[in-house]
């Protein structure tokens, strides 16, 4: 019996992608009378959690939304010690990846990064792309509305370019100009801390995307969280517009 069966989940059922919103960090702490960076802190062990479970499990697309665009806003100590975070947590985790053969992608503004987190951001995503079990994408300095304006400058280039033409602008194609061109739709959004919103996370993405929210905040979520989350997704049935008997 396999690791995923014996959490009693149907391994012919399993999301191909999952994203989550990692929301709670700061609720974590303030529950705890802590600083609201104790519970980013606290925050990346249930990151490094989830990213092995998600392995074990047999997800093949983990995407996460680490630092939204809006995050720039915080408070600077805060945006500091996230982007500090970061460029540990690519420094201890590569030799995790390597062994789990998990590759690290990245999407959003990442030239926007301090230099030596976006270097180190290369250089693992770099030293990861022979790595097939696993895709790891970490949202940083993403915003769903950005990434679809990008897509619609990227056309405009190619057309102006006469890289493509009129008639090469459908819905087939558009993808191929969004920063998730290599990855499949996400199947589950799971978002932590109770809070019913996408928060500007894979607009274009998620038209189909099922969506799974738990009051559980995010340091406090771990594989067992997470396998709850799948067997809830393998209860439901994903009809995309279609009536239950035409899926039959
Ligand atoms: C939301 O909690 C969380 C974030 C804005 C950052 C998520 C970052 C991490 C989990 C750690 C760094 C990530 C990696 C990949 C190393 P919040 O602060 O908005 O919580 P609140 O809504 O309770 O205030």
């Amino acid at each position: 019996m396999t690791d995923t069966q014996a959490h009693g989940l149907d391994p012919r059922r399993l999301p191909r992608h999952v994203a989550i919103i990692m929301d709670g960090n700061g609720r974590w702490a303030k529950r705890r009378s802590l600083h609201r960076i104790s519970g980013h802190i606290k925050g990346v062990e249930a990151v490094r959690a989830v990213v092995t479970a998600s392995r074990e499990i047999g997800i093949q697309y983990l995407t996460l939304y680490a630092f939204s665009k809006e995050n720039w806003k915080r408070p600077e100590e805060e945006v500091k010690a996230l982007m500090d975070l970061l460029y540990d947590y690519l420094i201890k985790e590569l030799d995790e990846m390597l062994h789990n053969d998990i590759r690290l992608n990245a999407i959003g503004e990442l030239t926007n990064l301090p230099a030596r987190v976006y270097e180190k951001l290369l250089d693992t995503m770099e030293r990861t792309r022979h790595c097939h079990g696993m895709t790891l994408t970490l949202a940083l300095s993403y915003g769903g509305r950005a990434e679809i304006l990008h897509a619609v400058q990227s056309i405009i280039s190619d057309l102006e370019n006469k890289r493509i033409s009129h008639d090469q602008i459908n819905l087939d194609a558009f993808p191929s100009h969004l920063w998730t061109r290599e990855l499949p739709d996400p199947d589950l959004l799971i978002r932590t801390s109770g809070e019913y919103r996408i928060s500007n996370f894979l607009l274009w993405q998620m038209a189909y995307t099922e969506i799974y929210v738990t009051e559980t905040l995010w340091p406090d979520f771990g594989k067992k969280e997470l396998i709850e989350a799948i067997l809830d997704y393998q209860s439901r049935e994903r009809r995309f517009g279609l009536t239950s008997e035409q899926l039959i």
